[in-house]
């Protein structure tokens, strides 16, 4: 039996040791929000924090992983979606298809509770995380938001790669 401290509650189950703990999470657990995108640590759509630091869930084995440590996923990091940057996310409307975001998520929220003013610089080295609908300036701008505090003007701040801001 293997147990693992997830968003809070200590849970038990069946797994072999070298399960990737992404597939425990979303087999074991039934906590789907975390995906799958390359199953190589390149993409960053399994991101769930470990003691508060962003870890890429698909190479990590079960094994690597105590009972003593903190996991929270997507679906632990607010009881209804109010952490500071979920209400960013929306208020800026930053997913497309929304596949990234979870993992989009959790890489910021980590990187605002690490460094709540990122500089630019901050912000390209914690969102190594890849999206095909091509949101990294929403979520660039959306980070910058979160720093504020200021969702009304948040909108006006988003900078697109002609120069152009809207
Ligand atoms: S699925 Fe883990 S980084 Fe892509
Ligand atoms: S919102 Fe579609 S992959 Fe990022």
């Amino acid at each position: 039996m293997a147990k693992l401290n997830v968003n809070g509650s200590r849970r038990e189950f069946e797994a072999e040791a070298d399960t990737p703990l992404l597939w425990v999470i979303r087999e074991q657990l039934g906590l789907t929000g975390t995906k799958y995108g390359c199953g190589i640590a390149a993409c960053g759509a399994c991101t769930v924090h470990i003691d508060g630091v962003p870890t890429r869930s698909c190479i990590r084995p079960l094994s690597s992983v105590t009972a003593n440590e903190k996991i929270i996923t997507i679906e632990g990091l607010s009881p209804d979606g109010s952490h500071p940057v979920q209400k960013m996310w929306t208020a800026l409307d930053v997913p497309q298809c929304g596949y990234c975001q979870s993992g989009m998520i959790m890489a910021a929220t980590a990187l605002q509770k690490a460094k709540p003013n990122p500089t630019d610089a901050d912000i390209d080295e914690a969102m190594t995380n890849i999206c095909r609908c091509g949101t990294y300036n929403r979520v660039r701008a959306a980070i910058r938001a979160t720093a504020k505090g200021d969702t009304k003007t948040a909108a006006l701040n988003i900078q697109h790669a002609d120069g152009s801001v809207a």
